[in-house]
């Protein structure tokens, strides 16, 4: 099934996410663009685990089970706000794939067992490149990471985008839709090819 197919599928769950949104200021949901975006990203790479950081209510975590669904992959989602972190629980109750964490990310990430294929970071910006150095030895190779917001906030995450392309080890580019992803490719062996 495609986005379109999903939305359509999925139209209740939508709207109460679109409810939820329209009384709370403070849930921060990607737009449907990125939605879009990490959904059609997450059905090319196929990836089996992937981590969330950021869940808010669990509108990401939401298309992101729905991609993950397609291609038998797994997700651990890590929110530090008790009340969103319990909205999501309940958004996502039926959704088998997905494991909600409530926490700190720099705290629970050196804490995590699995390696993962797929990253998505929404979270507070300030944090990013404390996450992506914490995240560097749970990542498999070829893993994507995808950031939001580094456009709507580029001067807050600017050390994220320096330590990124400035880093042989990852492949970096910035895609211009939504607030601005920063996508990128984890080559543990690109000094080996060259
Ligand atoms: C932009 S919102 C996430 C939106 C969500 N990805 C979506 O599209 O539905 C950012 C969330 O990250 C959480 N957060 C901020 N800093 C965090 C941290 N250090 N560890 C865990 N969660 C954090 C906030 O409480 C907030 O709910």
């Amino acid at each position: 099934m495609n986005f379109e197919d999903y939305q359509k599928k999925y139209r209740l769950e939508f709207c109460k996410f679109t409810e939820q949104r329209n009384s709370n200021r403070r849930l921060w949901n990607i737009s449907d663009e990125t939605a879009s975006f990490i959904f059609k990203l997450v059905l090319k790479h196929k990836p089996k685990n992937i981590l969330e950081i950021g869940t808010s209510n669990g509108y990401s975590t939401f298309w992101l089970s729905l991609a993950a669904e397609e291609v038998d992959a797994a997700i651990d989602s890590i929110e530090v706000d008790e009340s969103r972190y319990r909205m999501a629980q309940a958004n996502l109750l039926n959704r088998k794939n997905v494991n909600l964490i409530h926490g700190l990310a720099e705290d629970l990430i050196p804490q995590l067992t699995e390696k993962y294929d797929f990253i998505f970071i929404d979270a507070g910006k300030i944090g990013y490149v404390n996450y992506i150095r914490l995240l560097e030895n749970k990542l498999n190779p070829s893993a994507i990471i995808v950031a939001d917001n580094v456009i709507s906030h580029r001067d807050t995450v600017r050390d994220y985008l320096d330590y990124l392309q400035n880093n042989d080890l990852f492949e970096t580019e910035t895609q211009n839709l939504g607030s601005g992803l920063e996508v990128s490719i984890y080559n543990p062996n690109s000094n080996e090819e060259s």
